[in-house]
């Protein structure tokens, strides 16, 4: 059964040797000890950490910070999920929780997804995001970013 809920210090060095190895996270020479530091800074400074729990092991995460976008909108920084489980809307709960968790943004929702990462174009545009601009060389050299926005429902 798939769980949704608060990282805690235990889940990081599974998530990290999960989800280091991902095509994705390999891009950007990530290994999984520095994944593990990654999560660990999350949750040392409170940011939100979700992580999906399926058969009592973690195999996914959501980690975002709700006004952390041009200080109205909440930023999704990253969300992925154990490569043999793609594909089972484990992403959806977790894109769902974010989503729900942001306390309403004025501003919306954003994200960033690197510009060879069409799966993940597909899943955002899916659930409602646009890209809207570009962020060459951002996270790392020669890789540019598409900046996905999701606006909050008008009222009425
Ligand atoms: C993107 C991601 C979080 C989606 O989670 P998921 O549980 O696989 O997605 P869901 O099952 O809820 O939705 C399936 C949709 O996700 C997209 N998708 C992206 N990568 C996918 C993959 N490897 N396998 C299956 N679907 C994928 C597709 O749009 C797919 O729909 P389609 O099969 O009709 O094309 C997940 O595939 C993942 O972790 N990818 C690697 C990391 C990543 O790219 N994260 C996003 C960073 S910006």
């Amino acid at each position: 059964m798939l769980r949704i809920r608060p990282a805690t210090l235990e889940d990081l060095s599974t998530l990290g040797t999960v989800l280091a190895p991902l095509p994705l996270f390999q891009a950007y020479q990530l290994s999984a000890e520095a994944m593990t530091q990654r999560l660990q800074g999350a949750l040392q400074r409170g940011e939100n950490l979700l992580v999906a729990e399926w058969e009592g092991a973690p195999v996914g995460v959501c980690w975002f910070i709700t006004r952390g976008a041009f200080a109205n909108g909440s930023y999704l920084r990253i969300v992925a999920v154990k490569e043999e489980l793609q594909g089972k809307r484990i992403g959806t709960r977790l894109l769902q929780a974010y989503e729900a968790g942001s306390d309403n943004p004025p501003g919306g929702w954003f994200l960033l997804a690197s510009d060879f990462n069409e799966g993940a174009h597909r899943f955002y545009a899916r659930h409602g995001y646009r890209a809207v601009g570009h962020l060459p060389g951002f996270s790392s050299r020669g890789i540019t970013e598409r900046i996905y926005w999701k606006r909050r429902p008008t009222a009425g």
